[in-house]
């Protein structure tokens, strides 16, 4: 995968600018710049976006896919469910009415999702305090402070989990936290150990994508394809993930494309509550990337009527000081 490139400009998007007296297909170029903020797995970006004047077609980019890592491509189309969400906010923002059909795009060329946009369709509805912080949004892997979010505060973040057919569990108690914490340790030393899984988390890294200077992200390579025990991992998730006084999982259904793409919506959705709160959130998807411990964290949630697809922790601390790198909208555009 080439380097991505980091435009200072990527998140330092004025509204102001919205093209008004543009073409239609300024306009919902201008949308797309938000969708490109959003968060994705190893900050692959695996999204190509094709533009008419009412109409913008989500595509997969396959030449982005984690395929070790992420072998069923869930977490692939999630990351589109959370880029598809961010273009529905700032749709609404700027007055448009929007429809989505979820369509059965596998590869390049198929979309996953096309979203029609009327002009003008939205009037009166008081502004979504989610669109103001989908600059500000980010991904905290640092250790949390520890102190518990409040049950109405969790109450208030399940609100965001409005998708047909979707739930959202969390598991607050200190057993359950600790048997999350022994699967995530499960899943790291086993996926760990495979030389493949390293070589391609070691050349994600070697790109910059988590936005470290290009000696640290080199150096990161080196390190994580050849070097770096395991137990240097899973002590820091350890850490990471016992700081974290609640896990969220996303269940859906099934598996299905579509489910994936609805989870990718109400993850967004729950990353821009978070932030709106002050909170801290991070998702942990290692635990999904085997099957043993995909069956372990299926029985830690008794609740349940359908699959975990998203795991995620959440919980207090300083928000990161930088913000990870993004494609060029010219990159993106099919
Ligand atoms: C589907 C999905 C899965 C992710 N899984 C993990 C994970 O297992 N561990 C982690 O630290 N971050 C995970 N992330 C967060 C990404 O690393 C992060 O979104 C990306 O690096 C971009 O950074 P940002 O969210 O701060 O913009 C995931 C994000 C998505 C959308």
């Amino acid at each position: 995968m080439d380097v991505i490139p980091q435009p200072p400009s990527s998140w330092d998007i004025n509204p102001a600018d919205f093209p008004r007296r543009g073409t239609g297909t300024d306009r919902l170029r201008f949308l797309i710049r938000y969708a490109l903020l959003a968060p994705s797995t190893r900050n692959t970006q695996p999204w190509r976006f094709r533009v008419t004047t009412d109409c913008v077609e989500l595509h997969l980019d396959l030449s982005r896919w984690q395929r070790i890592a992420d072998a069923d491509q869930r977490e692939m189309f999630i990351s589109l469910g959370c880029a598809l969400e961010n273009l529905l906010i700032a749709a609404t923002h700027f007055g448009y009415r929007t429809a989505a059909d979820y369509l059965s795009g596998v590869d390049d060329d198929t979309p996953v999702v096309r979203v029609r946009f009327e002009a003008g369709g939205v009037t009166g509805t008081a502004p979504d305090a989610r669109f103001e912080v989908i600059t500000r949004r980010r991904t905290n892997h640092g250790v949390y402070d520890g102190t518990a979010v409040p049950r109405e505060e969790l109450a208030r973040l399940s609100e965001s989990c409005i998708e047909p057919g979707l739930e959202l569990h969390w598991i607050t108690d200190d057993v359950g936290r600790a048997k999350l914490d022994a699967l995530v340790m499960r899943a790291d030393a086993v996926l760990l150990s495979d030389a493949d899984y390293r070589h391609e988390l070691g050349e994600i890294i070697g790109t910059g994508a988590f936005g470290t200077p290009w000696v640290i992200a080199t150096l990161g390579r080196f390190a994580v394809s050849h070097l770096m025990p395991a137990s240097r991992f899973s002590k820091a998730d350890h850490k990471a993930l016992m700081s974290s006084p609640a896990i969220g999982v996303i269940c859906a259904p099934a598996s299905t494309r579509q489910g994936q793409v609805r989870v990718g919506q109400v993850l967004e959705r729950l990353y821009l509550a978070a932030t709106l709160r002050g909170l801290a959130l991070q998702p942990v998807s290692q635990v999904l990337q085997l099957d043993e411990t995909r069956e372990g964290l299926s029985a830690l949630l008794p609740g349940r009527s359908g699959v975990p697809l998203q795991p995620f922790r959440l919980g207090h601390a300083a928000p990161p000081r930088t913000h990870t790198p993004r494609r060029s909208l010219d990159d993106v555009l099919r």
